[in-house]
């Protein structure tokens, strides 16, 4: 038995945009999914699922997910949890050159699913890292990363980029633009995290987006401006001392971009009513800057603000169900079990 443990995510600035290239700051917080993997004699796969914010479930099959026998929870719970660890299992049997591997697998993740903090990223890295582990091949964390993103990219038709699954490998702040993936040194920033309790469908808001870009010069230049402003943060980031807290201005600043990036999110498509009521909430909070997080559509905004005042008011703000402070997960990936 292996257990592994991978964080979610927040986006500082630039989903969407980076799956066009343009460069992304997703930043690993401490909400983790965790990952059992244990080797089987013959080829099945059993997938037990425990708080995925949603009730849990069991499903065993041999061969592809869709061959199981019918159970009685919700097909969309299903479609996302197993197409995921299906994918991760696909890399590991790959990775580890053992295509009939069977496994035992549990998923226990603290990460709402589908709401924008990078539930499908960490839950694809630990299972591959698990999965590979179990099998006496761990790989390194380049390999891990890559493979964890040809998985979602599987799972989302090609639509990913390597952000949320490098981010959640490597932990700390990251910077992604095509495949160029960094690691950043930043101080520590004062995320507040409102959830509304919902969740948006990552393909389906990428594609959205996609053909605005297609059909529009301007929407196309949209994206491209979401590009400048991460540049921007980028150079506030590399001038600020890694070790410390981020200074009042320097929030500001970054608050100041945050705000301007949510704009043209919401342009593209991908707000909604609920994340745009959070946002303002805490805006009026006075958090520096407020954002959705993440593919959008529903699911949760990050705000930064160094008070209480933030998570406060997001408490009382109809519509949104959880409020939290988020801290940075310096740690991405990370053996629970061996
Ligand atoms: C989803 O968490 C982030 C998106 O940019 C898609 C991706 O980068 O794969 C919307």
């Amino acid at each position: 038995m292996t257990v592994v443990s991978a964080p979610g995510k927040v986006y500082l600035f630039g989903e969407h945009a980076v799956v066009y290239g343009e460069p992304a700051v997703p930043c690993a917080i401490e909400k983790r999914a965790t990952v059992t993997a244990t080797p089987r004699a013959d080829d099945h796969i059993r997938v037990e699922a425990r708080d995925l914010s949603l009730d849990g479930f069991a499903v065993e099959y041999a061969g592809s997910p869709e061959d199981r026998p019918d159970i009685d929870v919700s097909e969309s719970l299903i479609e996302a949890a197993m197409g995921y660890v299906d994918a991760a299992v696909r890399q590991a049997r790959d990775a580890a050159d053992e295509p009939n591997a069977g496994f035992d697998i549990t998923v226990e993740s603290d990460i709402p699913l589908g709401a924008g903090l990078g539930s499908s990223a960490a839950v694809v890295v630990a299972g591959i890292d698990a999965a590979t582990r179990a099998l006496g091949e761990p790989l390194d964390r380049r390999e891990l990363a890559d493979r964890a993103y040809r998985a979602e990219y599987d799972v989302q038709d090609g639509q990913a980029s390597r952000a949320d699954t490098f981010c959640s490998t490597m932990g700390g702040a990251v910077r992604v633009a095509g495949d160029d993936c960094r690691t950043l040194a930043t101080p520590k920033l004062p995320f507040v995290v409102g959830f509304d309790g919902g969740a948006g469908d990552t393909g389906e808001l990428v594609a959205g987006v996609r053909s605005l870009r297609e059909r529009y010069d301007f929407a196309a230049d949209t994206v491209a401006a979401i590009g400048d402003i991460v540049a921007e943060g980028e150079s506030l980031l590399a001038a600020a001392d890694a070790d410390s807290e981020a200074s009042d201005a320097l929030v500001g600043e970054l608050g100041e971009l945050m705000n301007i990036n949510h704009g043209l999110l919401s342009a593209l498509g991908v707000s909604s009513r609920s994340l745009d009521t959070m946002v303002w909430a805490a805006r009026e909070a006075g958090a520096a800057g407020a954002k959705l997080t993440g593919a959008g559509g529903g699911g949760c905004i990050v705000a930064l603000d160094s008070t209480e005042e933030t998570k406060r008011s997001l408490q009382y703000t109809p519509g949104c169900e959880e409020a939290f402070r988020a801290r940075l997960a310096t740690e991405g990936v990370r053996v629970e079990e061996p």
